[in-house]
């Protein structure tokens, strides 16, 4: 008997979709998977470890935000399952598998977590964006669907993390308003 093969493994269904399109719809969806239960997890890491302070507010909005992407996961495994596919969403499958970097464990104030979980969302919204386009021109409009649904939030999600590292125009002595010499606004 041969072994269970899950990444390959397509189970017969009644989904009017080429089981060739549905493979390689699974395929990317496992990749979501993988990057949505990492970012979760860096959320919260960010949640737990914060200091500072503005510690409480972002202690707060992180977890609004993991919380969020917590739903991610089981629309994103639950559409693979509903194609006939294999959800691959363990911890360590999703560490192998994320295509994003580790979290940074010798960060401590806000805005460092901010920075790392800005550039995290915005990885992130380049896969779901992606995806959007590819799930589209395969014919899949329910996934599509789904990617944007997430997309639009993420986006939104790194408007709120954003905000924080743009610094307002300050008004001088003489009314001018000018741009402070230490920018934080990301490159
Ligand atoms: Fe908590």
């Amino acid at each position: 008997m041969s072994k269970h093969q899950p990444e390959s493994h397509l189970y017969p269904t009644r989904i009017d979709i080429p089981l060739e399109v549905r493979s390689q719809i699974i395929s990317l969806l496992n990749q979501t998977l993988a990057a949505t239960l990492d970012l979760k997890t860096q959320t919260k890491q960010a949640h737990w470890n914060v200091k500072g302070t503005d510690f409480y507010q972002l202690h707060e909005l992180f977890d609004v935000i993991a919380g969020e992407l917590e739903e991610y996961v089981d629309l994103v495994a639950e559409r693979i399952t509903t194609l006939g596919g294999y959800a691959l969403g363990t911890a360590r499958i999703a560490a192998s598998n994320s295509i994003l970097p580790e979290y940074p464990l010798d960060i401590l104030d806000g805005k460092e977590h901010i920075t790392a979980l800005a550039d995290r969302f915005a990885s992130y919204g380049k896969h779901l964006r992606a995806a959007i386009a590819t799930t589209s021109e395969l014919g899949d409009a329910d996934t599509s669907d789904l990617y944007t649904e997430i997309s639009r939030n993420i986006d939104k999600r790194l408007w709120f993390l954003e905000a924080h590292l743009q610094a307002p125009k300050v008004k001088e002595g003489n009314g001018v308003t000018t741009t402070p010499q230490k920018s934080a606004v990301l490159k």
